[in-house]
């Protein structure tokens, strides 16, 4: 197998990196790429370092610009590399910019894409992260979801199971290959106050409107708590640009953007995160460390419902409130600390390279016409009696999408064993017949059985 692994931008590095050592590990041959979308040593390189990756040998240096910018001049040159590389497989992860270019160049060379952090919704589609994810995944060929919600969002939009393999989220394994290391030669502790909240800020929708971001500037203000806040340069630019930038260094405990190591130090230790990450709101769950998501939307709606994360809105009196009351009340605090991380153990990198291994071998990620024309799909249902009671899935002699038990939908687990009274939808497919294809006739269709 050759894999081009293209990462652009600081999340997108840190959570590949995984993949990236299991492909060290067991001697596949990889490219890496980057589009160049994060090019500062504090964004980009400082994470090859920290996380021992080679040094990508493409680096198409697309710089920062408009979103149409970035995504056509990635377009074009991802183009190119892909035609020279010919990889079996091209992997990207997550929702920037990069990753959509990367999966539309993909789809035009009928190469496979493979979608790390699969079927995540905010379900908001004003957010540019939100457009990319949608499109990469209906796009990609293998999605690897990191949590059995996300594989259902993706089911949810028409896509096959036969895709989709959950996997857990590489920032578990990120996180856990790296906090030793961290602890041994990170200095940072040394130069921040020893009690602080920490923070990080820099979604467009929050730190690009002068208006948003000094309100929640003024409630962190007035929370009267020594903050850490590692400035990423899009919201230094704002923070300048609308002149904020000295009130939040006189009230806030600013410092450029962490490195990894010294940023799994802070996180580890602070009192409570405030951000409006998404990879910060994972990795905070992990390490135990009560997560405050400034936004009205969460793409990791696992984080909330274990337990470990609050969405707190953008508004001061909310933000005020939420952090109050969970620093405020100790049994609060102590539950949101020990909430239970739902992203994996921490293999999430061996899966997916598993996975990939396997489907090259069987043939799976060649991109080639159909055999059968397809006329129209359709969605089934079957109530399950006594008779496919204790069957499993795989056993089943139809494509089943999703199992609806006691109301809520599960995933179509191989291993899952039906019991009486599931809903089980069944994926249907009508073919035309390929041998005399400009008659219509009768169809050859696939239903279930009838039970
Ligand atoms: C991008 C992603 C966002 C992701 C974030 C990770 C999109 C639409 N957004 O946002 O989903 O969460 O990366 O951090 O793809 N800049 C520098 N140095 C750099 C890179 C950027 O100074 O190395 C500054 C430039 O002024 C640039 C601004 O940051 O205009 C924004 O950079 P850009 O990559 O467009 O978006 P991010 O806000 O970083
Ligand atoms: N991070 C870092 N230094 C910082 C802030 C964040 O190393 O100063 C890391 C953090 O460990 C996390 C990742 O950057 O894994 C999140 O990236 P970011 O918030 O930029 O993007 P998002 O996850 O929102 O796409």
């Amino acid at each position: 197998m050759h894999a081009l692994v293209v990462a652009s931008t600081r999340p997108e590095v840190i959570k590949l990196s995984p993949v990236m050592r299991e492909f060290e590990a067991r001697g596949v041959d990889y490219t890496f790429v980057t589009t160049g979308q994060h090019y500062d040593d504090e964004l980009f390189w400082s994470f090859i370092r920290d996380l021992g990756l080679r040094t990508p040998e493409h680096n198409i240096e697309i710089g920062s610009g408009s979103h149409a910018y970035q995504t056509a001049r990635a377009l074009e040159a991802l183009e190119e590399i892909i035609l020279k590389e010919r990889p079996s497989v091209v992997i990207a992860e997550g929702d920037t910019n990069s990753v959509l270019s990367c999966a539309l160049a993909c789809a035009k060379l009928h190469v496979a894409f493979a979608h790390v952090e699969a079927g995540l919704r905010s379900f908001d589609r004003t957010m540019p992260e939100e457009v990319n994810r949608v499109l990469a995944d209906h796009i990609a060929e293998v999605l690897f979801a990191p949590t059995e919600g996300a594989a259902l969002n993706l089911i949810e939009e028409g896509i096959l199971p036969e895709k989709i393999f959950i996997v857990g989220n590489t920032i578990v394994d990120a996180t856990l290959q790296n906090l030793e290391i961290a602890r041994e030669s990170s200095r940072i502790l040394e130069d921040v106050p020893e009690d602080f909240l920490l923070l990080t800020l820099h979604r467009a929708e929050n730190v690009d409107s002068r208006e948003r971001l000094a309100g929640i500037m003024e409630a962190l203000f007035e929370l009267g708590e020594e903050i850490v806040f590692p400035l990423h340069p899009r919201t230094r630019k704002r923070l300048k640009e609308f002149g904020l930038l000295e009130g939040v260094r006189q009230r806030l405990h600013l410092i450029p953007p962490a490195g990894y190591l010294d940023f799994l130090m802070l996180l580890s230790r602070a009192k409570l995160v405030l951000t409006d990450s998404g990879g910060v709101q994972e990795e905070a769950i992990v390490l135990n460390t009560p997560c405050v998501t400034l936004r009205t939307s969460t793409e990791r709606p696992e984080t909330v419902e274990a337990g470990g994360n609050v969405l707190a809105g953008v508004e001061k009196a909310d933000i005020l409130r939420t952090v109050r009351r969970i620093l405020g009340d100790e049994s609060v605090y102590s539950a949101m600390r020990s909430a239970k991380n739902p992203f994996g153990e921490g293999d999430s990198g061996r899966k997916i390279v598993d996975t990939l291994i396997k489907l090259e071998e069987e043939g799976r990620l060649k991109i080639t016409p159909p055999s059968k024309v397809l006329r129209r799909k359709r969605r089934e249902f079957i109530t399950a009696d006594a008779s496919l009671a204790g069957k499993r899935i795989a056993e089943l002699p139809f494509r089943v999408v999703r199992v609806i038990r006691s109301g809520r939908a599960r995933f179509p687990f191989p291993e899952l064993l039906l019991r009486e009274g599931d809903v089980v939808e069944v994926a249907v497919r009508e073919f035309y017949r390929c041998s005399e294809p400009f008659r219509e006739l009768p169809q050859d269709r696939s239903t279930p059985p009838a039970l």
